[in-house]
């Protein structure tokens, strides 16, 4: 198994392009089930979990070519010859379950492995599966799929969500499109993902207002059809490496950034003391302080401070002057980078959903191990800035979710490497 050896050297200057956002292109791919006309996405990132979603799209008729290096997704589904999600795709990837909807407002039928739980928590899928019951499907679960059907087809409803969901808004989004009459999401996700979505389907034909609000109305419609849509920048990637100069004390421009995409996020990095900027061509970070200052966090749905960026600010407090507490509101189970952080000299106290870092002056290298997909990009930032060397290993965890990691950080003046084995 590959790992990554990150030596602490210094401020990192320079640029860093940020790629699509892999949490939209992945809803934006199960679209191609709801109409028999081609979908192509431009600016799709290079991820192993964009691999296994065209692997799952393909095991259900989706003609998947993958074109201009990856970054473009021409995808076409004439029919859908197979409407069973098995579970060993699903098993890798929870999103999977997002061919659910868009295969039942197609053809009236679909079969979908349960995704059961994962590192950071339970993550059950019922909100997902009400939604669609509201639009009238009907579901048995057995043998640990869901086997859903709706006689006579979707129709149109109201329904509020009991808290936000971002990946059952997109599923039931998607399914209400080709449903009968209108559908009223109340209580429906805010993130930039889900107005991505939500335009890249208007593209296609489909009648919706409001995303982007916490109600969405949507008038279904006969059919869609085909489109081109670009993926909308990835702003945990963004966030991610912004963080990459606020840790080392350097000053790096993410190319493509934009504030509107992370305000909760570059509001707490400037209250730590981190100059953020926008330019021309993005986002302009820099740490002239000599220290940064302890901050207070607290995980919330969108316009909040995003879950997915809680690993990678966790990395930058450790080293803060003070003492800042984490909330994590989102998943129950999300403090797995926590011992691995105090494995490089790390203050951190976990009690339940809440984690209180007081910074040292200094980490320090160590071999530490990726449980997660975030978790294991706050060990590559904890290893900038540490004093020798860090060996992150479990690596294929960041290859989920993060493209030439190792490049991008080594352009702007990081001793980063892979090593095979
Ligand atoms: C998406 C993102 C993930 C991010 C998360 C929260 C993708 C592919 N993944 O995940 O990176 O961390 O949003 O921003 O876009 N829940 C239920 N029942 C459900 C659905 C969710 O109880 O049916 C719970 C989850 O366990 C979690 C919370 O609701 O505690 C929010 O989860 P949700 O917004 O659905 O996350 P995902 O869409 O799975």
């Amino acid at each position: 198994m590959d790992s990554i050896l990150v030596r602490g050297n210094g401020p990192l200057k320079g640029q860093i392009p940020i790629a699509g956002a892999k949490n939209a292109c992945l809803t934006l791919m199960p679209a191609t089930l709801l109409t028999d006309e081609p979908l192509t996405l431009t600016n799709a990132p290079r991820l192993s979990d964009i691999k296994t979603m065209s692997e799952l799209l393909a095991s259900l008729g989706t003609e998947v070519a993958s074109l201009q290096d990856g970054q473009v997704l021409a995808l076409g589904t004439k029919e859908i010859s197979n409407h069973t999600a098995d579970y060993d795709i699903v098993r890798k990837m929870r999103a999977s379950i997002l061919v659910l909807g868009p295969m039942l407002a197609r053809d009236g039928e679909a079969v979908v492995s349960l995704p059961g739980g994962c590192a950071i928590g339970a993550r059950p899928v019922d909100l997902h599966l009400k939604g669609l019951e509201a639009l009238g499907a009907v579901l048995e679960l057995k043998d640990g799929y869901v086997h859903a059907t709706a006689p006579g087809g979707l129709k149109g409803a109201q329904f509020e969500f009991p808290f936000v969901s971002v990946g059952a808004t997109e599923n039931i989004l998607m399914a209400a499109t080709l449903a009968k009459g209108t559908t009223v999401l109340k209580n429906a996700a805010r993130e930039p993902e889900i107005v991505d979505l939500a335009e890249c389907l208007r593209k296609m034909g489909a009648e919706i207002g409001g995303e982007g609000t916490s109600t969405i109305t949507i008038q279904g419609v006969e059919q869609l059809h085909g489109a081109t849509h670009p993926v909308v920048t990835d702003r945990i990637e963004l966030g991610t490496y912004m963080l990459a100069p606020a840790i080392t004390g350097g000053e790096v421009e993410l190319l493509g950034g934009r504030r509107s995409l992370l305000g909760a996020f570059c509001n707490k990095l400037e209250a730590a003391g981190v100059e953020v900027e926008e330019t021309s061509a993005g986002l302009k970070v820099a740490q002239k302080n000599s220290r940064i200052r302890a901050v207070d966090v607290v995980t919330e749905p969108y316009p909040g401070f995003p879950t997915d960026l809680q690993a990678q600010m966790m990395a930058l407090l450790c080293t803060a002057d003070g003492t800042s507490v984490l909330e994590e509101t989102i998943f129950e189970n999300r403090f797995m980078h926590a011992p691995e952080l105090m494995r490089m000299g790390a203050d951190i106290d976990v009690h339940g959903g809440t984690a209180t870092v007081t910074g040292v002056d200094r980490l320090k290298g160590a071999p530490v191990m990726a449980t997660d997909l975030r978790a294991s990009v706050s060990l590559i930032l904890a290893g900038l800035a540490a004093e020798g060397e860090t060996v992150v290993s479990r690596v294929y965890h960041l290859d989920r979710g993060y493209e030439h990691v190792v490049g991008k950080l080594s352009a702007c003046g990081a001793s980063i490497e892979r090593i095979r084995g």
